[in-house]
């Protein structure tokens, strides 16, 4: 059959409040313009983030009410270590309350002023856990990963001479390299099985541990199957286990790839970090059989590792995303090519050239899909990035706006809405005007900034 079904049938509804035109033209003046200052309620499809918002299956529900909470020594741990065991190999897992809990940790321990820290792309709270110690991250993405047009199979890829260059000149500085998989911040790019372990060489060829971001990994490997030469025959898990058996260790959200609503980890080979990682975490987070989770979030957990790696479900996953992808291709809506993992990224400053970067296009296209559709998604664009540490502002590399896809939660009738809400945006682009920004605070302006159209 031609047709990618969902492949799960409905047990349980949440209710989708519709509101008017009108209405959401009133909403977004109250809210001062700026989507993620609406009430979700006044939200029809919600693509702000991929994050926490996919739906548990009947099986995480049942785990839910397996959650034993002890304490100390709970079965629930062992049940979320075994399943984390299973496809990453790693001797220490230390639970955490989410991804940036993790990182946090592991910053604190290997990072500090004087240490610089590579990585294909460090998402926003990596990077903002290596400064905040007072280190440095470097994105070494390959350029082809940079070009929203480019058709790279593998555009979240490192680029290889370039860390090498990095670790003769940066020596000893550098604690650890990292890896995203896939390259949030680039557009849910993968990188290739190839380059996994070829960064791992490098990395240990001078003696530097490897560590991987591993959010959305069964998507990567999802992608390495398809699109990489001789993959097309391993499961799913052999190749994710092939991925981490080079590192050293990970964090992790199980907020993406696990199912889960909440939670996270910090896995790790080396003892001596892994106690002083435990030593922390009892600091800030809790006991390593709980970390800073209950004991049914652990047993979610476990149960959603062994589903996200069903072929089935990574099939209408990615499928999802290549449909609407395909669909606003012909629209003559620029996107990011070839389809990510968890999002689709338009190009709003191809879309909307009439509108300079600095009276944010990429805002303009979120506010007109809230207005023709209900539909939130997020700007990564200038009000993202264009405020500059000295106060000035200057325009970002590029202005995209995200439509990150909750796992599990929409339905193909909900992405045809999407490409008809673009059909009318299309249509009517040249009048899309930009806006100004009227009040934001010191830092992180995109969250609460307030708009004036223009
Ligand atoms: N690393 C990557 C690649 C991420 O995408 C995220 C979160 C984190 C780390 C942090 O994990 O949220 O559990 O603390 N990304 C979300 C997003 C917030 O919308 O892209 P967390």
């Amino acid at each position: 059959m031609k047709t990618i079904i969902e492949p799960f049938r409905i047990k349980a509804v949440e209710p989708i409040r519709m509101t008017t035109r009108k209405e959401r033209r009133e909403k977004l003046a109250a809210a001062n313009h700026n989507v993620f200052t609406l009430a979700s309620d006044d939200v029809l499809i919600d693509l702000l983030t991929d994050s926490g918002t996919g739906a548990m299956s009947s099986e995480q529900w049942a785990a839910i009410m397996r959650g034993d909470e002890s304490y100390a020594g709970s079965p629930s741990f062992e049940r979320f270590q075994a399943a984390i065991r299973n496809l990453m190999p790693f001797d220490h897992i230390i639970p955490t309350h989410q991804g940036r809990a993790a990182e946090a940790i592991l910053f604190s321990i290997l990072g500090g002023p004087g240490k610089n820290f590579p990585s294909n792309t460090h998402f926003d709270t990596t990077r903002g856990n290596i400064e905040a110690g007072g280190a440095r991250g470097h994105d070494l993405l390959i350029d082809e990963g940079k070009d929203p047009a480019n058709l790279h199979p593998f555009k979240g890829n490192m680029d290889l001479e370039k860390l090498e260059n990095y670790l003769q000149e940066h020596g000893d500085s550098v604690p650890c390299v990292m890896l995203t998989i896939t390259n949030n911040a680039g557009g849910g790019q993968p990188v290739s099985l190839e380059n996994i372990h070829a960064v791992a060489e490098i990395a240990h060829a001078h003696g530097r541990p490897f560590i991987i971001d591993g959010c959305r990994f069964a998507e990567n490997a999802w992608f390495i199957k398809q699109r990489e030469k001789g993959q097309q025959d391993r499961s799913i898990p052999d190749i994710v286990r092939d991925c981490f058996s080079v590192a050293d260790g990970m964090t992790m959200s199980a907020k993406k790839d696990a199912f889960a609503n909440i939670g996270g980890w910090l896995a790790l080979n080396d003892p001596e970090l892994a106690e002083l990682a435990r030593a922390r975490l009892i600091q800030t987070e809790g006991f390593p059989t709980y970390g800073g989770l209950a004991g049914r979030d652990l047993d979610a957990i476990a149960q959603g590792l062994t589903e996200i790696v069903d072929e089935d479900y990574l099939r209408y996953r990615i499928r999802t995303n290549e449909y609407i992808i395909e669909r606003l291709d012909s629209l003559g809506i620029p996107v990011v090519k070839p389809a990510g993992g968890h999002a689709v990224f338009i190009d709003a400053k191809a879309l909307l050239p009439h509108i300079p970067p600095l009276e944010y296009p990429g805002y303009s296209v979120a506010a007109a899909l809230y207005e023709i559709g209900g539909i939130r998604c997020a700007e990564i664009g200038s009000v993202m990035f264009g405020r500059q540490p000295d106060g000035s502002e200057k325009p970002a590399m590029m202005e995209l706006v995200r439509m990150a896809i909750p796992r599990r939660t929409y339905t193909q009738s909900h992405a045809d809405y999407i490409i008809e809400c673009f059909a009318e945006l299309a249509a009517k682009k040249d009048s899309l005007r930009g806006y100004r920004i009227t009040w934001e605070p010191k830092l992180m302006r995109h969250f609460t900034c307030k708009f004036e159209p223009l």
